[in-house]
């Protein structure tokens, strides 16, 4: 430190919003941790310099003797297999009365979650589900698999959700349901999603796959549709290294899923006797027994990437051409598995998201550029002409689709995007500043890279 100022309180200051001797927060931040992380080495890893972080960041799973126990307790019971075991229960227990759900089913994987709610809700071939561009792609294979049309609603650029003001005019009277994403753990616009599905008589399933102990106005995410889905798959908050849940307050339809995801028993233990068709969605004893070590310490992990990430966004918000993704005023806790930007080339001479995105993994901060248009994969169209698709709707019902399913915005903020993900936030302070700091240290190198 060249200042008299010690870091701590200079940090304090500034993320206080408080102006030091005259400089502006930004200037302070700018001049401050240049400073303290890098010293004057100013030039880039990418031309050569010295990287702004060379040690990892915290690693995923975080696991300890608790995991073991539990796992060589399943081990030696003999029991892998949820029909007779207790594991797999206990975590639906413990998962419901985390989230104030009244129901919860634990499944195979978050999609196996998606897949029984479509068939509890009776989504099927003719009907149109209202869903993001912005996903992951198991957000729009399950509506594929029950030859049902997905219907793209554009992206709010600002939050990375669904833009909940346009699904209105998206509604057919083919409409069955409307699958919002929680995407990278904060909130869909649920006010407006949950008023416009009562309006118009639709179902809502929550894709929570993202979001765990995520927050509306208090409200767990998952609780507040219909149903709820969430992923337990290796790079999630919660992690049995594939795994899924479903949360429902509505006792039928969480019965429903239950049969589905067992072959259509009626009970789990019901034998060979079936009361619907269904699918084999379960999940093991080894799942269940891990979720239950990792569930423990889920919720001070969660505290740590929200004060972290709040931390980082004080920083980067100061920096020109990095935009931070809003939350929506009911969004009361981000579940943070993803730190998701907007990054402006303008405000780095123009150089190329591509290349920032090289610039920032050599300065030893992991990042990517996120997901790609959904509504404009290849697959799509192959799936619309497939022979099933073409049994059940006719060329002009297929031919209006595309038309239907132009996203603009999306396609923006596909170009736009970065990502971080939720372990960059697991660590400490100091950590989120040299991310801050190599983002400042590429935006003054930025012409020179764009130039080499
Ligand atoms: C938004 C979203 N939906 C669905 C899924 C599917 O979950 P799984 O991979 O557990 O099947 C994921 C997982 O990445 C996801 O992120």
């Amino acid at each position: 430190m060249r200042n008299k100022l010690s870091r701590r309180r200079f940090l304090e200051a500034t993320c206080a919003g408080t102006v030091i001797s005259g400089m502006s927060a930004k200037e302070a931040i700018s001049k401050d941790h240049s400073s303290f992380i890098t010293g004057s080495d100013d030039n880039l890893a990418l031309l050569g310099g010295k990287p702004v972080r060379s040690s990892p960041f915290p690693s995923w799973p975080v696991i300890g003797d608790v995991e073991e126990q539990k796992m060589l307790e399943v081990l030696r019971s003999r029991r892998w297999n949820r029909i007779g075991g207790s594991f797999v229960e206990s975590f639906e227990k413990n998962w419901a009365e985390r989230t104030g759900a009244k129901h919860c089913l634990a499944t195979s994987s978050g999609t196996s979650a998606l897949v029984c709610s479509m068939n509890a809700l009776e989504i099927g071939p003719g009907d149109e589900v209202i869903v993001p561009p912005y996903t992951f792609v198991a957000t729009i294979n399950v509506v594929l698999l029950q030859h049902a049309l997905p219907v793209f609603v554009d992206t709010d650029r600002e939050t990375f959700q669904i833009d909940a003001t346009k699904i209105e005019a998206a509604i057919t009277p083919r409409t069955r349901s409307i699958l919002p994403v929680h995407l990278g753990g904060a909130a869909a616009n649920l006010d407006l999603i949950l008023s416009t599905a009562k309006k118009r008589r639709l179902s809502v399933i929550e894709d929570a796959c993202q979001s765990h102990l995520g927050e509306w106005r208090g409200r767990k995410l998952g609780t507040l549709g219909d149903l709820g889905c969430f992923s337990l798959q290796a790079s999630k908050n919660l992690n049995s290294g594939e795994g899924g849940a479903i949360l429902s307050d509505n006792k039928t339809l969480i019965e429903i899923c239950r049969s589905f995801h067992n072959q259509g028993r009626g009970a789990v233990n019901s034998g060979l006797s079936y009361v619907r068709n269904g699918d084999n969605r379960r999940m093991t004893e080894f799942q269940g027994a891990i979720l239950l070590a990792q569930i423990t310490r889920l919720e001070e992990q969660s505290k740590t990437r929200e004060q972290n990430a709040e931390y980082l966004t004080r920083q980067l918000r100061e920096i020109p051409g990095i935009i931070p993704a809003k939350l929506y005023e009911g969004c009361t806790r981000n579940a943070y598995h993803l730190y998701m930007l907007r990054y402006d080339a303008h405000h780095f001479s123009n150089l190329e998201r591509s290349r920032f995105l090289k610039a920032l993994q050599a300065e030893g901060i992991p990042c990517s550029g996120g997901y790609s248009p959904l509504n404009k994969e290849p697959f799509l169209k192959q799936t619309l002409d497939s022979r099933a698709y073409r049994h059940i709707y006719s060329p002009k019902v297929r031919a209006e689709l595309e038309e239907r399913n132009r996203c603009p915005e999306n396609d923006r903020l596909c170009l736009e995007a970065v990502w971080l993900t939720q372990n960059t936030l697991l660590g400490s302070k100091q950590d989120m500043d040299q991310i801050a700091e190599a983002i400042r240290k590429i935006q003054r190198g930025a012409s020179a890279l764009a130039r080499s």
